[in-house]
């Protein structure tokens, strides 16, 4: 028997405002055109007062358990992937274990900025394949407008705030051709200073600020994604042919068709949301993922494979039949 972590639900969790390219252009020096012609964002949602990642990532973790039908007493396991965590410490994933009334299950945050839904995905599916957990929440959730210097245009204008869940669920079965069929991760620190924070508690003793060389960071993205899809559907025995839907990190739609192009995927079998969403950083992934799963488009039975390059750099893929 074979046993594999099936995709039981997804959820998603947006703050309540939202802000359009227009409205930013009223305090930062930027326009509407310059940001949809070298992004392709036109809105991003900012969170408000009393919304922060945990309020986010338990909002997303209900609506995936509902889908799911899954009683919040039934996880065993809940990994969160977030680089703007309520607090320095502890894990947010045990804020959200508390909001959810989970009395006990193992819960730990993961930190791979935006791969850290790839990250969380495949810890998570490791635990269920060693049979440690049965029943897994693995979330992304991010409040990145908190670490946005608003007087930087280069980098204030690409991010935006959110959550995205998903529950897993252990399965048995003889031939193993549902659920995660391959995933692989990957880290370079020697890129670390390309994008990062400016602060932190053992540094400066403050939050810090985001910066980021964007050049730097596109060229680096296009290749290591077109390069770790190639790898996890050899991984998986599987072509780019087989591929029903792409579920990338949504960072810039500018990197959506490059890589596209390079894996030779028709771009209406790209889900992008980076229109509406803009960088929600690790819950990018697991948002989009919802979004087309509640819209009709991503359906039982169906090949969809997720990535996401981020800071670190950190990057990774994974394959998944429905
Ligand atoms: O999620 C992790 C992964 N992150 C990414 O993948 C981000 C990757 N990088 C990018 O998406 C792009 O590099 C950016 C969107 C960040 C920037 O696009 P770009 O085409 O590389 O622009 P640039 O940085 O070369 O800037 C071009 C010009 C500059 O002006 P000059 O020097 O040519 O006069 C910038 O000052 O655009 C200017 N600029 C802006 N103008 C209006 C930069 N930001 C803005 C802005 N509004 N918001």
């Amino acid at each position: 028997m074979i046993r594999r972590s099936i995709l039981l639900g997804t959820g998603s969790a947006l703050p309540v405002r939202a802000v359009s390219n227009a409205e930013l252009a009223e305090t930062v020096d930027t326009s509407d055109e310059w940001i949809v012609e070298r992004t392709g964002i036109r809105n991003r949602h900012i969170a408000g007062e009393g919304e922060t990642t945990s309020t986010l990532a338990t909002d997303a973790a209900r609506a995936a358990l509902d889908a799911a039908g899954v009683a919040p007493q039934d996880i065993d396991l809940i990994i969160l992937a977030t680089a703007t965590p309520d607090q320095t410490f502890p894990a947010t994933a045990t804020t959200v274990q508390a909001a959810l009334g989970i009395d006990d299950c193992v819960a730990f945050d993961v930190a791979a900025v935006c791969s850290g839904f790839l990250y969380a995905i495949t810890v998570a599916d490791s635990m269920i394949r060693s049979g440690v957990a049965k029943r897994a929440l693995v979330i992304g959730a991010e409040t990145f407008s908190r670490l946005l210097d608003w007087e930087d245009r280069a980098t204030c204008v690409l991010f935006g705030d959110g959550a995205g869940a998903v529950v897993l669920g252990a399965e048995e079965s003889a031939d193993g051709t549902r659920g995660i069929l391959a995933s692989k991760l990957h880290a370079d620190g020697r890129h670390n200073q390309l994008l990062y924070v400016d602060g932190g508690p053992s540094t400066t003793q403050t939050v810090g600020k985001l910066r980021m060389r964007g050049q730097e960071v596109f060229r680096h993205a296009v290749v290591n994604l077109a390069s770790v899809l190639n790898e996890v559907m050899a991984m998986a025995g599987l072509t780019n042919a087989d591929i029903d839907w792409l579920v990338p990190h949504q960072a810039n739609a500018r990197i959506l068709d490059a890589t596209a192009r390079k894996l030779k995927l028709s771009p209406d079998r790209v889900v992008v949301t980076v229109d509406r969403h803009a960088n929600t950083s690790a819950a990018s992934v697991p948002l989009a993922l919802d979004l087309a799963v509640r819209d009709g488009r991503i359906k039982p039975g169906e090949l969809i494979v997720l990535e996401a390059m981020g800071g670190g750099f950190t990057w990774g893929a994974c394959v998944i039949r429905l």
